[in-house]
């Protein structure tokens, strides 16, 4: 048995939600260049749980029940008034995923209909809980949830109260179809190997949450931010950079496990990050950011992910940085509970086997002779 650092190259599941192929990646089939120019994100769920593209009175349907869902259970937003507030957002969300369970009747119910009541619930919910705790740490009271909004608008709209500018909502929501899924990454993975053991959904999210916390994976959005910052101004970056690179440092929204050729939803965040930037007056995170690439991909020839450009457009929005990457978990609760549904399907317990590189041959000394 030789274990593979990593798991790269395994295949470690079969799919139908999503691919990456050749470096193309598609969503039940529909390239993600043709969803993030036309498709809403609600489109792109329903997509993802029920494996086509809805009709009208789907769509209507589907939208209706993540907008009778969004509130959040009182006890939990009691709960969000306990927290530190300096704690970091995707933190909360977790702890907050978790917690939902205890106040769903369904949470233990695992028949297939109950299970897609509680995905709406999380996809309507999470961004709720985002949104809540975001003022409670301001010192603000939470808004509730606007009705029959999308949750882009829902969204942007429960963070200040006032109705947001169409420009964000359309920006805010094609960033959410760009980030809804991407075959078994970690957090997925994390949350498809909870539910394999047939523990809840819940469980299964709060896996995930955990799991895109983290700065090599949704974690990255932030830490873009924050190097954009430490490095200041455009003068500043040639040098920074190499340096980086000279102590082999990892350069956060670079580099990714599957795509050597470039992330093919960059670009469209690229653009995005170019016209918020220009329609705002502010190009400096932009012109930062490309200048960045460029030097990036000249001298080690790795490409922006996800995370590099989403972070000059979440901050070009005005959208606090730490819920840069509760933002993606907005999303991406999408793609999560997809795979969790079609984990249930076709269940297996996923166990896979470890190298051992330990000792060998011990025998036991009493305590009183080591
Ligand atoms: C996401 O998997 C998904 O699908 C994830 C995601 C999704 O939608 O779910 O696409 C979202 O998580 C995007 C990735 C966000 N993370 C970052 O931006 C963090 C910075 N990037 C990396 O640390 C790294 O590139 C990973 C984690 C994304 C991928 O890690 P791998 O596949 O294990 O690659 P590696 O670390 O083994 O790197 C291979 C080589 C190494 O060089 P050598 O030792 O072979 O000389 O490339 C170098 C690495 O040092 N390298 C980097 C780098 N990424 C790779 N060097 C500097 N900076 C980087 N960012």
């Amino acid at each position: 048995m030789t274990a593979t650092k990593g798991l790269e190259g395994i295949v470690a599941a079969t799919t139908s939600v999503s691919s990456i192929v050749d470096g193309v990646l598609t969503y039940r089939g529909y390239d993600i260049d043709d969803l993030a120019d036309n498709a809403t994100f609600e489109e792109v769920v329903y997509l993802l749980w029920y494996g086509s593209l809805p009709s009208h009175s789907e769509l209507a349907q589907l939208k209706a029940e993540l907008s009778a869902s969004a509130a959040v259970p009182a006890p939990v937003i009691d709960i969000l008034r306990l927290f530190p507030a300096n704690t970091p957002t995707m933190a909360v969300l977790r702890t907050a995923v978790s917690s939902l369970a205890l106040y769903d009747p369904e949470a233990e119910d695992m028949s297939k209909e109950a299970n897609l009541h509680k995905a709406i619930r999380l996809q309507a919910q999470i961004p709720t809980i985002i949104a809540a705790f975001t003022r409670l740490r301001e010192g603000n009271a939470p808004v509730s949830p606007k009705e029959g909004a999308s949750i882009a608008e829902n969204f942007l709209y429960m963070l200040t109260g006032v109705d947001p500018d169409p420009v964000a909502v359309k920006a805010l929501d094609k960033a959410l179809v760009l980030h809804a899924d991407h075959e078994l990454n970690a957090s997925t993975f994390a949350g498809r190997v909870t539910v394999a053991t047939l523990s809840d959904i819940y469980s299964g999210v709060t896996s995930a949450v955990g799991a895109l916390k983290g700065p090599l994976h949704g974690g990255a959005n932030e830490a873009v931010m924050n190097m954009l910052e430490e490095i200041g101004s455009i003068d500043h970056i040639d040098d920074y950079i190499r340096g980086k690179l000279d102590r082999r440092e990892k350069l956060m929204g670079f580099g990714h496990r599957v795509y050597k050729g470039g992330d093919p939803r960059a670009k469209h965040l690229q653009k995005m990050s170019y016209e918020l930037g220009k329609s705002t007056g502010n190009l400096k995170w932009y012109d930062m950011s490309v200048k960045i690439e460029g030097l990036v991909t000249g001298l080690k020839g790795l490409r922006p992910n996800v995370d590099f450009y989403s972070a000059s457009v979440y901050t070009t929005l005005g959208i606090p940085r730490d819920l840069f990457t509760p933002i993606f978990a907005i999303s991406r609760c999408s793609g999560w509970t997809a795979h969790i549904l079609e984990q249930y399907e076709n269940n297996r317990i996923i166990r896979p086997r470890a190298e051992y590189v330990g000792q060998a041959d011990q025998k036991y000394i009493p305590v009183d002779f080591r």
